[in-house]
C-alpha cells in the first residue's frame, strides 16, 4: 500500500546500535563471488524448486546467475515513463482486465452485479471480488489453461466503497468495509476470447475481516490471546490488511497481515505495548465506533490476535484458515517459503514499517509428501506451527547472522517481560529490539532465486532514516532521507537453515538527474523508485513492481507512474515492462507454469492512500472509464501477441 511519508508508522524508539557505515557494493559482490561454502544451499535451492514446480510456481529453467553467466535475457523493447490514466505494455504484448473489485466471484446461488454507484450491500460485497487487490498466486488446475488464483484484498477506500462516501458511517457501512477485505480465490480458464473467470465455481471463496480463523502455533490459548468472545484463545473472526502473498511446497497460500494497527482504537495514553505496535487513539476508519473487537479499552487483546502470516487452502474451499504464530507478530508484508536439504521450510518475512526487520523461521519438520487420501496440504497441517524464528542482524563487513527468538535464551527472558515462548512471539518486535536486530527501511517483498539460491528483499523506502532522534544510516540502509528505497539479497551460508549469511545491494533506486545525491541511486537501466513487489519468474528474471509517489512530481517526476521493470539479476540490467494507471500501485504477479501468461494487480487507481483526504474519482475511472462509475483495482492479464514466454 502507498503510505504518505507523513503517516508511515513510525514506533520503533528502541536504542539497537546503527552500523554508521555506507554500503560498500563492490566488497559484497566480490564476497558473494567467493562463497564457495554455498554449495549446500544451492541444493536446497534445488529441492525448492522442485517441490514449488509441480505446482506450478517456480519452475525449472536455468538462468545461469548463480554460475556467473549471462544471466536471462530481457527480449522487450523498454516503455518509456507514462502518466495516462492506462495501463501500457511494450509493443508485441497486450493486457486486459480480468477481475476487478465488485466482481461476482461465482459462488453458487449468489452471484450479485457490481454496482457502479457504490450502492451494493455488504452481504452482496462478500459474494464479490474485494477492494484494492495486492498478492497473487496461480494454482494450476489443468496446467497453465485453468486453474485458481488467490490473491488479497488488502484494504478498502470509503470514497469509493459507498454511494456517500466516508461522510457518515453505520454499521451496515462497516460491514460492508469489513467484507470487501481479506483474501479471494476465483476459477479462472482460457478461452478463445482469452482468460475469463469461471462462474459459479465450486472454488469460488471469500475470506473477509469477520471469517472464523483457527490460532495455531505456541501462540494459540495464550492468556494474551484471550478475548471475552474467545476465552479459549484458539479463534479469531477475520484477517486485516492483507499485503503479500507466497505460496508453499505443499500448495498452500501465506497472506501476510501489514497495517492491522491502524483498525485498532487506544485510549488517549496507550499502554506500551500498544506503542510499540504504533497502536494509537486514531483510527483509519471508524469501524470501533460500532465493532468493539476493535476498541482496546473494551477489548485489549483483540490486536495480539492480528500481525500475523495466515496460511490458506485455496484448493479446500471447506478448510479452516490458519493464523500460523510460530512465525511471528509483525506489520507483516508476506511471508516466502525456501526449502532446506533435509526438506526442512524456510519462511522469510519482513514487516513493512520504518525501522522494522526481516525475520526467517525455520520449521522442526521436514516436509511430508501427500499421503494416502491425504493432500499435501493436509499432510503438512501442522508443519509451520513447530520450529525456530530468527531475525536479521545484517553486518558493516557484508556478513550477517540471524539472532534466535527463543524463549530463555539471551534476553528475552521473564525478567525482561517475556513469559514464556508465546509472549516472545506475540511481541517479537519488542524481542527483537533487545537482540540488536538491524532496523530496516520498511521491508516489503522477499523472493528467493531459483536457480542461486540468493535471496532478495525490497526495502521500499524510509525517509525517517538520519532525522533528528531516529537512528542513522548503516551498511545495510546507506542512505539519510531515503525516499527511493532499494533492494537487499543475502545468500545463506551452508543451508537455507544457516544462522550465518553474505549480503549485498542489487541496487540503490532513484534517478541520476536528481538534485539530492541520496536520490540517484545506481540503477542500470530504467530508473523507478519504491521497490515492493519482488519476484522470480521461471527464466530467473527478477520482476520488481513499484509502489512510490502517487503523484508522480517533484524528486519522482521523471518517473512517471508505479510500474513493473524487469531485471537480470546477474547483470543487473532494468527494463520498465509497465506501467500503470494514475495513482495506482503494481503489486502482485504470478504466472501459468509455462510462463505464457502473467497475472498482476493494479492496485487503488486514483488513490495514494487511504487517508489522504482525496476523492479517487477524482484522478481515475480506470478500468471501467464510465463517467458514473469508480476507478477499480484489478487482476490483469498480460500475453504476448504471438503467445511467447512473458519477458522473454
Ligand atoms: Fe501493503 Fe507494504 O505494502
Ligand atoms: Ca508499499
Ligand atoms: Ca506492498
Amino acid at each position: 500500500m502507498a503510505k504518505d511519508f507523513s503517516e508511515m508508522e513510525d514506533s520503533n524508539r528502541s536504542s539497537n546500535p546503527s552500523i554508521h557505515e555506507v554500503s560498500d557494493p563492490e566488497r559484497r559482490l566480490w564476497l558473494r563471488g567467493g562463497l564457495g561454502l554455498s554449495l549446500g544451499g544451492l541444493l536446497g535451492s534445488a529441492g525448492a524448486i522442485g517441490a514449488i514446480g509441480a505446482i506450478g510456481g517456480l519452475g525449472g529453467c536455468a538462468s545461469g546467475s548463480a554460475a556467473g553467466g549471462p544471466g536471462p535475457a530481457l527480449g522487450f523493447a523498454p516503455l518509456r515513463p507514462s502518466v495516462a490514466d492506462r495501463v501500457l505494455v511494450p509493443e508485441g504484448y497486450t493486457v486486459r482486465v480480468l477481475a476487478p473489485w465488485g466482481e461476482p466471484v461465482g459462488l453458487a446461488g449468489a452471484m450479485p452485479a457490481f454496482k457502479f454507484d457504490g450502492s451494493n450491500t455488504a452481504e452482496e460485497q462478500a459474494a464479490q471480488m474485494g477492494m484494492h487487490h495486492d498478492g497473487i498466486h496461480y494454482y494450476p488446475l489443468d496446467g497453465s489453461r485453468r486453474g485458481l488464483l488467490c490473491l488479497n484484498q488488502e484494504y478498502t477506500d470509503e470514497h469509493l466503497l459507498h454511494p456517500d462516501g466516508q461522510a457518515t458511517w453505520t454499521l451496515e457501512k462497516v460491514r460492508k468495509s469489513q467484507a470487501a477485505h481479506g483474501i479471494t480465490v476465483i476459477e479462472i480458464e482460457q478461452r478463445p476470447d482469452g482468460w475469463q473467470m469461471v462462474r459459479p465455481s465450486r472454488y469460488a471463496r471469500r475470506i473477509t475481516a469477520t471469517t472464523p480463523f483457527r490460532i495455531g502455533g505456541p501462540a494459540a490459548g495464550h492468556v494474551l490471546m484471550r478475548t471475552n468472545a474467545d476465552p479459549a484463545g484458539e479463534t479469531v473472526l477475520g484477517t486485516l490488511s492483507n499485503c503479500a502473498s507466497g505460496m508453499t511446497p505443499w500448495g498452500t497460500y501465506l497472506s501476510g497481515e501489514e497495517n492491522w494497527a491502524n483498525y485498532f482504537t487506544a485510549a488517549d495514553v496507550p499502554t506500551a505495548h500498544e506503542r510499540r505496535w504504533g497502536i494509537r487513539k486514531a483510527t483509519w476508519y471508524r469501524w470501533p465506533e460500532f465493532d468493539p473487537r476493535f476498541d482496546t479499552v473494551r477489548n485489549p487483546n483483540e490486536p495480539n490476535r492480528f500481525g500475523w502470516v495466515v496460511e490458506v487452502d485455496p484448493m479446500d474451499p471447506d478448510s479452516v484458515p490458519v493464523k500460523r504464530t510460530a512465525l511471528g507478530r509483525a506489520a507483516h508484508e508476506g511471508a516466502w517459503v525456501a526449502v532446506t536439504k533435509d526438506q526442512r521450510a524456510v519462511v522469510y518475512s519482513g514487516e513493512d514499517a520504518v525501522f522494522e526487520y526481516i525475520y526467517k523461521f525455520v520449521s522442526r519438520d521436514a516436509i511430508r509428501p501427500a499421503g494416502k487420501g491425504q493432500t499435501a496440504a493436509q499432510a503438512n497441517a501442522t508443519l509451520l506451527d513447530h520450529g525456530t524464528l530468527y531475525v536479521a542482524r545484517f553486518d558493516a563487513d557484508g556478513t550477517g547472522r540471524w539472532l534466535p527468538l527463543v524463549h530463555g535464551q539471551g534476553p528475552l527472558t521473564a525478567a525482561n517481560g517475556f513469559a514464556d515462548q508465546g509472549e516472545v512471539l506475540i511481541k517479537a518486535r519488542q524481542a527483537s529490539d533487545l537482540l540488536g536486530a538491524t532496523k530496516m527501511d520498511r521491508p516489503e517483498w522477499v523472493t528467493v532465486d531459483p536457480t542461486s539460491g540468493w535471496v532478495y528483499c525490497t526495502l521500499t523506502n524510509n525517509s525517517q532514516r538520519g532525522a533528528p532522534g531516529r537512528p542513522g544510516v548503516d551498511a545495510a540502509n546507506p542512505r539519510a532521507q531515503n525516499t527511493m528505497g532499494q533492494i537487499i539479497r543475502w545468500k545463506e551460508a551452508g543451508d537455507f537453515s544457516g544462522l550465518e549469511f553474505v549480503w549485498n545491494h542489487l541496487l540503490l533506486a532513484g534517478d541520476p538527474a536528481n538534485e539530492r545525491p541520496e536520490a540517484r541511486g545506481n540503477i542500470k537501466g530504467d530508473i523507478f523508485a519504491g521497490p515492493d513487489t519482488i519476484a522470480f519468474d521461471q527464466r530467473g528474471v527478477l520482476w520488481i513492481g513499484t509502489d512510490f509517489s502517487a503523484t508522480s512530481q517533484g524528486e519522482f517526476a521523471r518517473m512517471g507512474h508505479n510500474q513493473l521493470l524487469a531485471c537480470n539479476p546477474v547483470s543487473g540490467e532494468v527494463r520498465r515492462f509497465l506501467v500503470g494507471p494514475s495513482r495506482a500501485e503494481i503489486t502482485g504477479a504470478t504466472w501459468t507454469p509455462d510462463g505464457r501468461t502473467m497475472f498482476i494487480n493494479i492496485q487503488h487507481p486514483g488513490s495514494g492512500s487511504p487517508r489522504d483526504g482525496s476523492n479517487p474519482r477524482q484522478f481515475s475511472n480506470w478500468p471501467d472509464f464510465n463517467p458514473t462509475g469508480r476507478p477499480r483495482s484489478a487482476t490483469v492479464v498480460v500475453r504476448r501477441l504471438d503467445g511467447g514466454v512473458i519477458g522473454a
